[in-house]
């Protein structure tokens, strides 16, 4: 992947650069399928294209990174398909955290532990203990993740309170839901990117990225790098955010 112009210079940061970038990592599959590979061979191949994507967001400025690794969906597909997904977690985790830690990468984790062997479960959390005071890109993976479930637990935390007498039904705020989900301390993502040409969420950041700008990227995951982040966020920068308001060309505030 060749570079391209609209890079600042390291880590620091340009108006421009969104500071929280979530990508949906789709169409590994259809990559393999087009060159008579199996599915295997593009989620391999997907994780350089991941190794690659952080090393140009750190170089962007960008504060956080999400990619949504395994959705809580996804084990509907063949038990084969899992377990080398959850082995090239395992690989992931192995071979980069030294690295990314040297980086001062700080590594966070939303999904839920159900279903996951207790190996992956200590890697993700050692991952996540070993990183908690690195201050360069918040790196955050969805894994074992879905909005509706991450949702669902956080009103339940909140039944749970009122049941108790401590909190009032008229007391909840927006920001107490936010408080109970995963993302909590993390900004909203500005720019959510899928790849492989679908638009839709897929169960993705629902509350989150309500006012996120949505690019849909026409590359397959495994052929994603900083050339197609650029243009990306080259698109993001056409859009106007106006959170309801009214446009900063016609004089609103935001
Ligand atoms: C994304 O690629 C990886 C995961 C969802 C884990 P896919 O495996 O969904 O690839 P396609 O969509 O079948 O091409
Ligand atoms: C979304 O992709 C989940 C991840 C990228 C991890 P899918 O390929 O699972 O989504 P659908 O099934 O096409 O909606
Ligand atoms: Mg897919």
């Amino acid at each position: 992947m060749s570079d391209s112009p609209i890079v600042t210079s390291m880590n620091e940061q340009s108006p421009c650069v969104p500071t929280h970038i979530a990508i949906i990592m789709d169409g590994n599959g259809r990559w393999a399928s087009q060159r008579g590979l199996p599915r295997f061979e593009g989620h391999r191949r997907g994780l350089e294209s991941l190794r690659r994507t952080i090393t140009a967001a750190e170089e962007l400025g960008v504060r956080y990174l999400t990619v949504y690794s395994f959705s809580s969906e996804n084990w509907r597909r063949p038990v084969t398909e899992i377990t080398e997904l959850m082995g090239l977690l395992r690989r992931f985790i192995r071979n980069d955290l030294a690295d990314l830690h040297a980086r001062n990468v700080r590594i966070r984790v939303m999904g839920v532990q159900d279903g996951l062997s207790p190996d992956i479960v200590a890697l993700l959390e050692d991952a996540e203990k070993l990183t908690a005071a690195n201050t360069g890109l918040t790196f955050v993976v969805a894994f074992n993740y879905g909005s509706r479930r991450e949702m669902t637990d956080a009103m339940r935390s909140l039944a749970e309170d009122v049941a108790a007498g401590r909190l009032a039904p008229s007391e909840i705020t927006e920001e107490m839901v936010a408080g109970r989900l995963n993302t909590v301390g993390i900004p909203d993502p500005d720019l959510v990117i899928r790849t492989s040409g679908e638009q839709r969420l897929s169960n993705f950041m629902l509350w989150q990225a309500s006012y996120s700008e949505l690019v849909f990227s026409p590359v397959l995951w495994p052929d994603f790098g900083r050339e197609a982040l650029n243009a990306s966020i080259e698109e993001y920068r056409q859009r106007d955010r106006r959170y309801g308001g009214i446009s900063a060309a016609m004089g609103g505030n935001r």
